[in-house]
């Protein structure tokens, strides 16, 4: 793909490393491309970051046609850089598009455009331990109409954001509010996706728990409200009686690059992983008898986030005197390893950003 590069007049000062928090400064430029009917993907460019211009009858503004992934950029000890699986996040992409009705990217055409920036913005990947580049690329419907149809125009955007900590408990436990009036997806819906439309519906329940002091929601399913789904920007999984549950990928969950990655590995460790529909009763029965041994959450923003405790309908479940699990740290030790090239890549995860 033929990108040409447009100069920014000035390049911003980086923030401080210490100090990054989660998606709150971004780099000095952008990828775009756009997509007409008949035309398909043209005029790929880097950009300097800023402002884009649009008509207020833009399609996506009113029917919500957009679809985003989120991955990292990672600088190993000996400089160099990687990527995680992003593979994993172009077909994701391609899916969420398809079930949207959105022109889609070529994979092919989604890791270049990922790695094109990320070498021209290589400056930006903080060094500090735990620290990374978050990429965010996103699609949305550019076509001037008023009235439900699939858009003709599109434009595909990757904006780019040095990282610490998604959560402000950094990684130590978080409380889990379980929700049990709002729902997230239900099947023949958008739960498998990453379409905006999902999060801006997971809002109130967020707030609601926010209010009550708890971090994050533990949706249900949507129809009978008792089988534990996904938490709000993360996969959950747990350790019951030393075997580990999550709930399976058949439509109404996030199939999550982290949480792919986690499965292998427990499987590799010999843990029996139950990739199967199992109810909020089970989860807290377990809790009861002591048998709940550890949860914790997996996500490219979140990383693996330990569970310390879960409210539902009011009764509070501790998980491992809300500390963290010592599964949930080997995880979290391992997986980072690998991500920042500090230990032998086995599955062959990681892609080596070229310079
Ligand atoms: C991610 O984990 O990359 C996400 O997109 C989750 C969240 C920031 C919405």
């Amino acid at each position: 793909m033929k990108i040409r590069v447009e100069k920014a007049e000035q390049l911003k000062v980086k923030p401080d490393e210490d100090k990054l928090g989660f998606g709150k400064h971004f780099t000095d430029y952008m990828f775009v491309m756009d997509y007409d009917e008949g035309q398909g993907w043209h005029d790929a460019r880097i950009v300097p970051f800023g402002p884009i211009s649009m008509s207020p009858a833009s399609m996506v503004l009113h029917y919500a046609q957009e679809t985003f992934e989120g991955l990292k950029a990672y600088r190993t000890p000996d400089d160099r850089i990687l990527l995680f699986r992003p593979e994993m996040n172009a077909k994701r992409m391609r899916n969420s598009n398809k079930r949207l009705c959105m022109a889609e990217i070529p994979e092919e055409m989604f890791v270049e455009a990922v790695e094109t920036l990320v070498a021209h913005e290589k400056e930006w990947i903080p060094h500090l331990e735990g620290t990374s580049l978050y990429i965010r690329p996103f699609i949305f419907a550019t076509e001037v109409a008023v009235g439900v149809h699939p858009a003709i125009s599109y434009k595909f955007i990757i904006i780019l954001s040095p990282v610490g900590n998604y959560y402000p408990e950094g990684v130590n436990p978080i409380k889990i509010y379980v929700e049990d009036e709002y729902v997230r997806a239900t099947k023949g819906g958008t739960g498998f996706t990453k379409c905006g439309g999902n999060y801006a519906s997971s809002i109130a329940a967020q707030e609601k728990a926010g209010k009550l002091g708890y971090t994050q929601v533990l949706w249900l399913d949507g129809v009978e409200r008792k089988y534990v789904e996904e938490v709000g920007t993360m996969n959950v999984m747990f350790k019951i009686d030393n075997e580990i549950y999550t709930a399976p990928i058949d439509g109404t969950v996030l199939p999550g690059v982290t949480r792919d990655s986690c499965i292998a590995l427990l499987k590799e460790w010999g843990y029996k992983v139950h990739e199967e529909h199992f109810t909020i009763d089970f989860l807290m029965k377990a809790a009861r008898e002591g048998k709940l041994e550890e949860a914790f959450g997996t996500g490219t923003a979140a990383v693996i986030s330990p569970v310390g405790e879960l409210n539902y309908k009011g009764e509070i479940a501790m998980i491992n005197d809300f500390k963290t699990g010592e599964l949930t740290q080997k995880l979290y030790d391992t997986l980072t390893d690998i991500q920042w090239g500090k230990a032998e890549d086995k599955f062959n995860w990681t892609y080596e950003v070229k310079r």
